[in-house]
């Protein structure tokens, strides 16, 4: 019509592969595409197909980006991570609680500066964006602000985001402590600020149950239940002492999961950070309730906290939605890839097989699935956002030797996501956009 503006239109050529469907449940879910040709369309795919079919879609005037010796995948995307916590990640020699006391909280009472905020959320974007990772789910602190920074920065790059104020009035320094009430306002102040602006999501945010009072876990809930579309963020079962901690602050509750439960906390967009401890009844409720896992290999063993029962959470007869979170900074890494690599290991010491197929999933699909998002994002289909993580094939001498010798698409991607990381990735688009480009000179565009 009169006056709108032309569409932006981007094509991106190469082989791609993408999910169409949960391998976990069943077969021939991996779209591949040996030459494919990607037309974009105001920051949505518009065509998805071989070069030789899709080519005489493509409008005048468009140039195609074409990527040679590479893999054009869905951006990934990270179900757990705390954005404050790269100024400490790599911290030595505890488990979680102390971990917590000695290292994370001293690190986040940093962030009632914003403009220390800001500065880490710019390394956080340009890290996760680095590594390939287009949407992620993220704590931020207690202060307001630390979410302010955080959406700022991602509104520059119209990155799919899901965030949150941590929630916590109990059992950690007094200048982390919000209350009930203050936790609830503001909450309600930053929903109304961010909440659907642009592609910005909110997440409330209770730390986890040690932090937080029944009032505070309460209020959480009355959060829920007043606007639509927010998403849950907490943790779950991570450590023994946490477990018999949770048990100690709430007797009467039959459970971890069930404490969460009781306040109206584990609903189709509850996300429970790493639910190493839970037995087949939280699964259960978890299925019932339509809740989903973050899967956090590199911190589970970082911590010492244990091994995901990953197949035991995607059982058919009960499926449970699994995403893969990186968990900074207990995580030790933010590339998705490296974390892909090391849920193989976690699977391997469980006597089970994590294939590539299911692990690449979990990365794209599977986590835009446990975030309700995967009619938007998680694949390369038409109508989906344009979020693309493009892998070179030769991004070192050795990858270059390996992948040389790969027969089938499966062997591929599993070389890629065992000896993949940062260095790895090519370049990363964000509604239809490259917002990095590893052979650009200097700082990568928009930095
Ligand atoms: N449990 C409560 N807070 C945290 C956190 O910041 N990191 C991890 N890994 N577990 C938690
Ligand atoms: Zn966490």
């Amino acid at each position: 019509t009169e006056g709108s503006p032309p569409p932006r239109r981007r094509a991106v050529r190469g082989r791609a592969v993408s999910l169409s469907g949960n391998p976990f449940l069943k077969e021939g879910c991996l779209d591949h595409v040996e030459d494919a040709l990607i037309l974009i369309e105001d920051g949505r795919i518009a065509d998805f197909g071989p070069y030789a079919e899709t080519v005489g879609h493509l409008p005048a005037g468009v140039t195609v980006e074409r990527y040679e010796n590479a893999l054009i995948l869905p951006g990934l995307i990270d179900t757990h991570v705390h954005y404050p916590q790269l100024q400490m990640i790599a911290s030595y020699g505890e488990q979680l609680l102390a971990w917590l006391d000695k290292y994370t909280f001293p690190a986040e009472i940093q962030f009632a500066d914003r403009a220390h905020a800001e500065r880490v959320a710019k390394l956080f974007f340009r890290e996760i964006l680095g590594a390939g990772t287009t949407t992620a789910m993220v704590y931020c602190t207690v202060h307001p602000g630390s979410v302010e920074a955080f959406f700022a920065e991602s509104e520059r790059f119209n990155t799919r985001m899901i965030a949150g104020k941590v929630l916590m009035d109990r059992n950690a320094p007094a200048a982390l402590l919000d209350t009930a009430q203050s936790g609830y306002d503001e909450s309600k102040a930053l929903i109304a600020r961010w909440h659907g602006r642009g592609r910005q999501l909110y997440a409330v945010t209770p730390r986890f149950a040690p932090s937080c009072t029944q009032a505070q876990l309460d209020a959480a809930g009355t959060l829920l239940s007043e606007h639509d579309g927010l998403f849950l963020q907490t943790h779950l079962c991570e450590n023994p002492d946490e477990v018999a901690w949770v048990m100690d602050l709430f007797p009467d509750r039959a459970s971890y999961l069930d404490v969460y439960a009781r306040s109206g906390l584990v609903g189709p967009r509850s996300v429970f950070g790493h639910a190493i401890h839970v037995t087949e009844e939280d699964f259960c409720a978890c299925h019932r309730a339509g809740a989903a896992l973050a899967h956090c290999p590199t911190s589970n063993g970082f911590l010492g906290s244990g091994l995901f029962r990953l197949f035991d959470a995607l059982d058919p007869k009960r499926p449970v939605r699994v995403g893969l979170g990186s968990d900074v900074g207990a995580g030790t890494t933010l590339s998705l890839l490296k974390t892909l690599g090391e849920a193989y290991k976690v699977a391997a010491l469980r006597g089970t097989k994590l294939d590539a197929a299911r692990a690449f999933w979990l990365a794209t699909l599977g986590g835009a699935e446990a975030l309700r998002l995967d009619d938007r994002i998680g694949r390369i289909a038409p109508g989906y956002e344009a979020d693309l993580c493009i892998l070179d094939l030769a991004a070192t001498p050795l990858l270059g030797f390996r992948t040389g010798t790969c027969r089938d698409i499966e062997e591929l991607l599993f070389v890629l996501m065992t000896l993949g990381d940062h260095r790895t990735v090519r370049a990363t688009w964000v509604a239809g956009e490259c917002v990095y480009d590893n052979r650009r000179a200097g700082d990568p565009l928009r930095y």
